[in-house]
């Protein structure tokens, strides 16, 4: 049976910084509650003019080049993202346009900040099961579109990036090892944008009422959040007959950098095992994961026979991890 494996990886984050002090312009804040609430002190938005598929095709292109792998390769390719260029067509096949490639199948996955996870695991079975041998993984978010800067409970957190990966095929030893994903639909409400799908389509109320932005109940979150990272972990740890010892980096969903904390109490593994960069860039939503495998990867963090670890939470609730042997040699 063929294995997978990450042949390469990367990014793309806008050149525009919101910083702390411009979010104390715009809403009731300050830069000391932010970073000390949540760990963050800029992010970056996507230009106008410029959407979800743009930041998806720059960094599928960064992969390729990681991969050394040219468009005509790519054999499928997954986009995870909760903030689609528009309902259809999928942002995937505005990538793929973009990237000059036709006749592949290319759709959307729609996990919130869990989706590169859950497009990892799909891409890991896609070629598993022998049908596919190159595939892109990209996740693509531009948060700002979603994000209401009303409201200072959610808008200090936010921001836009896409980070992909070339995933391949080997008749030698696995990269991606496997996954635990999961969800649970009654926390629905916790976290979501109501507007603008069948269930309450645009109108003028939607819009004087702001319901098509991203609404959340923060506290509650922050709890789930923690617990259900620490379960995958612990649940992916336990199905690979592995310790906790044996993870070489931890690549986290970056909500909050006190919740990255918190699961590192709670698995009792040193904060200094966790890749962090959420100073930097906020919550990307399913970015945020690919973007920081990409950065580690590019700073030669990784190195051969590494044993990674990704987890992430996001709306729906979805929550999940993957388990990954870096295969490539260390930059
Ligand atoms: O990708 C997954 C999605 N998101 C998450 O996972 C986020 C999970 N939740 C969190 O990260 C945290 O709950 C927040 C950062 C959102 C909030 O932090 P908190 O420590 O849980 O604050 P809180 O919601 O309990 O609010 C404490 C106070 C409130 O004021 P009162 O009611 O005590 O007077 C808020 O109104 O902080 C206030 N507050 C702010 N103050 C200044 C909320 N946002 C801000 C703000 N600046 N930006």
């Amino acid at each position: 049976m063929p294995k997978a494996y990450i042949a390469g990886t990367g990014s793309c984050l806008p050149e525009t910084v919101l910083t702390n002090r411009d979010m104390e312009v715009m809403v009731d804040t300050t830069d000391e509650w932010i970073v000390t609430r949540t760990g963050i002190k800029e992010r970056r938005i996507c230009p106008r003019g410029m959407a979800s598929s743009d930041l998806g095709q720059l960094a599928c292109r960064k992969a390729l080049e990681d991969a050394s792998a040219d468009p005509s390769e790519i054999e499928f390719i997954i986009s995870a993202t909760v903030s689609p260029d528009m309902f259809f067509p999928s942002t995937a096949c505005l990538i793929q346009s973009k990237l000059g490639i036709r006749n592949i199948p290319v759709f959307d996955l729609s996990a919130a900040c869990s989706g590169f996870i859950y497009a990892l695991e799909t891409a890991r079975n896609f070629i598993e099961c022998g049908s596919y041998r190159t595939g892109l993984v990209v996740a693509n978010e531009c948060m700002s579109r979603l994000t209401d800067y009303k409201d200072r409970g959610t808008c200090v957190l936010l921001g836009d990036g896409a980070g992909a990966a070339v995933v391949r095929s080997t008749e030698g030893e696995a990269g991606l090892m496997g996954s635990y994903i999961s969800a649970d639909g009654n926390y629905r409400e916790i976290l979501n944008a109501p507007a603008g799908g069948s269930y309450m389509p645009a109108s003028f109320e939607t819009v004087e009422n702001r319901c098509h932005f991203m609404k959340m109940e923060g506290a509650a979150l922050f709890k789930i959040a923690i617990m259900s990272m620490s379960e995958a972990v612990n649940k992916l740890l336990e199905s690979h007959g592995l310790k906790k010892d044996d993870i070489t980096l931890l690549i986290p969903h970056q909500a909050n950098l006190r919740i990255i904390q918190g699961v590192a109490r709670n698995l009792r593994i040193k904060e200094g095992k966790f890749y962090i960069n959420i100073e930097k860039y906020g919550n990307m939503s399913a970015a945020c994961v690919p973007v920081a495998l990409d950065e580690s990867n590019r700073k030669g963090i990784l190195g051969k026979g590494d044993l990674l670890m990704t987890v992430s939470f996001g709306g729906g609730l979805t929550w999940g991890a993957n388990l990954i042997k870096w295969t490539k040699d260390r930059k």
